[in-house]
């Protein structure tokens, strides 16, 4: 249905693929994987035409539908959240409204050969409109919001009211609404809590009939949804026909074949440069050894891929705080949005976090984590009450949203530089190596970064200081599995 066929891409020094190919067949479910910054988010923008190739072919079915859930929300504005996910599929709606006009025009007396021509148009504008579902799409927009946690009483809240983590799931309810034949989707479930995850697993196993192309860095998702998977990395794409896990094991069993292989051929490569040498001078053997020089050339080396590059710090050893971290005092906020609904999110919460103390903040769906973490780490003023910092406490706070804080002017080092102003650039070139942005990364403007470039330039950030209080909202979304790894040993 679509076919990648040796596609090349660089963006200067840095090559993304070589001669790698991909297909997407109908009905197949890849998941999509690879290291932070491999290129994955890449081939989504080229299956649908955002980036070009250096080289190589891009074939896709004229008539070929794609829904493509990007890694990062476009504005959205000016509609209800129920309107704007209908709005996808926007030749629908058109063909409803023109529906909706003919009836109208119907209820007019007029003649009768332009009443004929009219009740024809009718006839075929409705066939097409019952084709394409237009008579269920408002039914359709409504189960996918529902599903994604916005239930009727947010349908008709305008869409610039949401939070940028509720809007992601607006634009996910969109594309799933599109139905469309070739589905992209570039880390569902970063902003999905585990009761809309549950949902859009259902949805995609018994609803989705189409193709899903799919990064996740979660691991249950990817492995209950699909049947192949396509590995991103060392400038090259492989596809491994079976489930994550099934990748996984694969990919040790290949990894050891080529290092038995290799070792191998580097014995047999030094048996005959032995001879070599040893013949080289005698007379007698040069014809032979003329025959195995030339063998030597011919023979193509087995290449080992280069070690995954892995983030690695040591955290600063922080200042010591009082035993008291943060105290709570009848802790209250309510949200009051412009539209005038007030929210209780929380209230009445005293108690105190104490020193070394590791607290996991659990919820569903809305119940108000992120307001809550936001009070604490004061990045939110609370509606009563007070949370108070202990003595020499200093606090840390990200959250999944604090890639939005970045700005996309600046360069990596840039950014660094600006929480650390007097530390000197050998410190600061260290500390953006630590956190794989090396040589020229590090001067890479921060909107060109990938999503996990970004979430790895801001804990570069953050842990940089020496920090006695951390407060993570989801602090690993969009890393790749080292990255996590180490970020859990480190903490
Ligand atoms: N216009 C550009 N100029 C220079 N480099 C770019 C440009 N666009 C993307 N890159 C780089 O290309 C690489 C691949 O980016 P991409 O977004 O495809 O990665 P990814 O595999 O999706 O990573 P992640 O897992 O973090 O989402 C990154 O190193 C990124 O910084
Ligand atoms: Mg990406």
């Amino acid at each position: 249905m679509i076919h990648l066929t040796n596609i090349h891409k660089q963006h200067g020094s840095q090559i993304l693929f070589s001669g790698a190919s991909l297909q997407i067949l109908p009905g197949v479910r890849t998941g999509l994987v690879g290291p932070n910054g491999a290129g994955k988010s890449t081939i989504f923008r080229i299956i649908t035409g955002e980036e070009s190739v250096d080289d190589g072919t891009i074939s896709c079915g004229k008539k070929t539908v794609i829904g493509y859930f990007s890694q990062d929300v476009g504005e959205m504005a000016g509609r209800s959240a129920l309107a704007e996910t209908m709005s996808a599929v926007f030749q629908v709606v058109k063909l409803g409204e023109e529906i909706a006009k003919m009836e109208t025009a119907m209820a007019v007396p007029m003649d009768d050969d332009s009443l004929t021509a009219l009740l024809e148009r009718y006839g075929d504008a409705q066939e097409e409109f019952e084709h394409r579902g237009g008579y269920d799409l408002e039914t359709r927009a409504q189960t996918m919001l529902t599903g994604l946690g916005i239930g009727p009483d947010d349908y008709h809240r305008p869409v610039e009211s949401f939070s940028g983590g509720w809007k992601m799931r607006i634009a996910l309810a969109k594309i799933l609404v599109i139905n469309p034949e070739v589905l992209l989707l570039d880390e569902p479930t970063n902003h999905l809590d585990m009761e809309s995850i549950l949902w859009l697993e259902t949805w995609l196993k018994d609803e989705f009939k189409g193709a899903v192309l799919m990064t996740s860095h979660d691991r249950i998702f990817m492995n209950s949804i699909v049947s192949r998977t396509t590995e991103v990395a060392n400038q090259n794409i492989t596809t491994y026909s079976g489930d994550y896990d099934f990748y996984l094991k694969e990919r040790e069993i290949r990894r050891q074949q080529l290092l038995a292989s290799h070792r191998r051929q580097q014995e047999m490569l030094a048996k005959e440069e032995d001879f070599i040498a040893r013949f080289a001078a005698r007379v007698s053997h040069a014809a032979q050894v003329q025959s195995r020089i030339k063998k030597l050339e011919k023979i193509e080396r087995i290449q080992l891929p280069p070690e995954q590059k892995t983030i690695h710090f040591e955290f600063n050893e922080p200042p010591r705080s009082g035993d008291n971290v943060i105290g709570l005092d009848n802790l209250s906020k309510t949200w009051v949005p412009e539209d005038g609904q007030a929210k209780e999110v929380f209230s009445g919460i005293s108690g105190m976090i104490r020193r070394q103390e590791k607290i996991a903040v659990v919820g569903v769906n809305g119940a108000g984590k992120s307001t809550f973490l936001k009070v604490l780490a004061g990045q939110v003023e609370p509606t009563t009450g007070t949370a108070s910092l202990g003595a020499g406490v200093e606090v840390g706070y990200f959250s999944q949203h604090s890639m939005d804080i970045l700005h996309g002017g600046l360069s990596v080092f840039e950014t660094v530089q600006n929480v650390l102003p007097t530390a000197n650039i050998g410190t600061i070139r260290n500390l953006c190596a630590a956190f794989l942005f090396q040589g020229d990364d590090a001067d890479k403007k921060v909107n060109l970064l990938s999503g996990g470039e970004k979430s790895r330039l801001v804990l570069a950030t953050l842990l940089a200081r020496p920090l006695n209080l951390l407060i993570l909202d989801e602090p690993t979304n969009h890393l790749d599995m080292q990255s996590r790894e180490i970020l859990l040993q480190a903490l």
